[in-house]
């Protein structure tokens, strides 16, 4: 309703994650850098964690995004609250294999030969599992189990496991290591610091049609006040700027000014937290077991884990460059209509 007022094509601060938006802070970068590698160099297992609505769901459309343009077929969960059988009905279902009616052992056996066949045209078949902290014990060891289908070389299939921070902590779980020691990838999102929140803002206003008037909607001090509110995370930074956008614009004013990022942060009580019983049980029990530099702490940096080394460093830079290609092509898409990018032939190995 506030478009005409201020001048903009679309709302800028949309909280659907819309890949078109992305603002590719280091850390965006480095962890969607670190799933395109997993991914294309058959790694196998690759976590990525970040707290709630810190961008992992936008940076998992990226993904697909990119994926799609390389033939990769994908299978997409989002749905934890799956038995271990309804599960692998979803994951054949969503690759599109006849799985109603099956029993776990024909669902695996049609997994197997629908991957082995993909694998020997050479294709890259992989398997996302979005608010992976949900999941079960019993259907994290499925997913375990599914990393069994490989060759002597590598694994038929790549999975991918995205979560908030408690998905790490699960991971660290006795029932759990196996699956822990087979993660060749890990990736954290941290909220943006203020530069980032300043750079986040002026972004998505530009994409939205935001001419020369992005700054003086938005000035210094009330981007301060968006990210003392927000902690820096984005769906709230979104929730706290449409919010202000709705009521500057009830004001009739051309200026967001930083009382009225007070009041919506009141509104929405930002402020105020209270962590369950169980959380505080948690981090009580952390900090008595848990010391610096012990596996399942943050990787510092954020960096993939195993991808150190100048070989290793230039794959990332590689799926970094091929990262802002996606961004200019959605932006191309975007002004030329909307389309979704085609899959294109067989996918060239070794990008
Ligand atoms: N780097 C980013 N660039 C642009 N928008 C972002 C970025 N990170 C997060 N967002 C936005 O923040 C909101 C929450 O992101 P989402 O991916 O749903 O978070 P999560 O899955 O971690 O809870 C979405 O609107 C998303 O588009
Ligand atoms: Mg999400």
């Amino acid at each position: 309703m506030y478009k005409i007022f201020y001048d903009l094509k679309r709302n800028p601060f949309e909280i659907t994650p819309d890949p078109s938006f992305l603002f590719p802070t280091r850390r965006h970068n480095e962890a969607l850098a670190a799933l395109y590698y997993g991914v294309r160099r058959h790694k196998g297992f690759v976590v990525m964690t970040g707290e709630v609505g810190t961008g992992k769901t936008l940076l998992v459309r990226c993904l697909l995004e990119l994926l799609n343009r390389r033939n990769v077929a994908y299978a997409y969960v989002f749905n934890s609250l799956l038995s271990p059988l309804e599960f692998l009905h979803y994951v054949a279902g969503d690759f599109g294999l006849a799985a109603s009616g099956k029993t776990k052992s024909e669902l695996l056996l049609e997994l197997s030969s629908y991957l082995i066949g993909r694998h020997q045209k050479k294709l890259t078949t992989v398997l996302v599992v979005d608010e992976a902290h949900h999941l079960p014990v019993e259907v994290l060891e499925e997913i375990r189990l599914l990393t069994n289908l490989e060759t002597s070389q590598e694994k038929l299939l790549q999975i991918l496991l995205v979560g908030q921070p408690e998905l790490d902590e699960k991971l660290d779980s006795f029932e759990l290591r196996q699956l822990k020691q087979r993660i060749a990838l890990r990736s954290q999102l941290e909220p943006l610091n203020l530069e980032e929140t300043k750079g986040y803002i002026q972004r998505r206003l530009q994409l939205a049609g935001a001419t020369n008037n992005a700054a003086t909607l938005f000035p210094p001090e009330t981007i301060a006040k968006v990210y003392r509110h927000s902690r820096g995370i984005p769906r709230l930074i979104n929730t706290v700027c449409e919010n202000a956008l709705i009521t500057a614009f009830a004001r009739q004013s051309q200026t967001v000014t930083p009382d009225v990022i007070d009041e919506v942060a009141a509104d929405f009580r930002l402020g105020i937290v209270r962590p369950t019983l169980a959380a505080v049980l948690a981090a009580k029990r952390a900090g008595a077991e848990r010391r610096p530099g012990e596996p399942g702490d943050a990787v510092e940096g954020g960096g993939p884990e195993g991808a150190n080394g100048a070989e290793s460093n230039e794959e990332v830079w590689q799926a970094v460059k091929t990262l802002l290609q996606l961004h200019d092509y959605l932006q191309g898409t975007r002004s030329g209509g909307e389309q979704s990018p085609a899959a294109s032939g067989p996918e060239g190995q070794g990008t």
